[in-house]
């Protein structure tokens, strides 16, 4: 099953909600939210009232997308604002299976995202209080940056991780995601990908572009 996650960063922030209709009718599955604090990477992008605003236009399930330094500040912000799928980065978390709960007993699906640097063994102790991993196949902070090709052996390394474990955990890879670059790591064990500049950018519209994913994964 492949699911393609569109990242409205590369949307036009003048017309976020057309950019995200524009997903949902262009048969995305997830509308992924990239929210940036300017420490824990270098940019600043969306808070809980931007989510709350395009929560209103679409029923899609979204994506959030945490790349902030300390993520249980902001957690029931954005699970009130409409945020059904919560990812914290395992380097921002000193307490990450306190933090995980926290998102599960808001009654949404806790993620935790890897930076490209990060190993797996971070994951062996929580493997039970997740639902997915996001593993970065860019350094977080922009979109348009290129495919790190050492995530898709990781790819492989972590879906034979969660099968051994025989739990049900998806594997969400994001950052430099396009036709060119699915193929090899959906075949690795990936199911979710986020796609920014690969949909947001492509010329014959978001719709074709995510067509364009689909066909090249599978
Ligand atoms: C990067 C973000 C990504 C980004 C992906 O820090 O987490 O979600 O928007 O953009 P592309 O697909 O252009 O690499
Ligand atoms: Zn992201």
């Amino acid at each position: 099953m492949v699911m393609i996650a569109p990242s409205i960063l590369s949307a036009d922030f003048a017309a976020l909600g057309e950019g995200v209709r524009q997903a949902a009718d262009g048969g995305a599955d997830w509308i992924h939210v990239d929210v940036m604090d300017g420490h824990f990477v270098p940019n600043l992008t969306i808070g809980p009232p931007v989510v709350a605003a395009i929560r209103k236009v679409c029923a899609l399930p979204f994506d959030v997308h945490l790349m902030i330094e300390t993520p249980d500040k902001y957690i029931e912000a954005f699970a009130a604002a409409g945020a059904d799928w919560i990812s914290v980065h395992a380097e921002a978390c000193t307490h990450l299976q306190r933090t995980l709960a926290h998102i599960r007993d808001l009654g949404k699906k806790a993620g935790v995202a890897l930076n490209p640097h990060t190993p797996l063994c971070v994951l062996e102790n929580i493997l039970d209080d997740l639902d997915y991993v996001l593993l970065m196949s860019v350094n977080p902070g922009f979109g348009g940056q290129s495919y790190i090709p050492a995530n898709t052996p990781k790819t492989a390394r972590l879906r034979r991780m969660i099968e051994q474990s025989g739990r049900e955990i998806l594997i969400q890879v994001d950052g430099g995601v396009s036709p060119a670059t699915i193929g090899p790591v959906a075949a690795a064990g990936a199911s979710v990908f986020v796609a920014g500049s690969a949909i947001y950018g492509d010329k014959d519209g978001v719709a074709a572009a995510i067509a364009k994913l689909r066909a090249a994964a599978t």
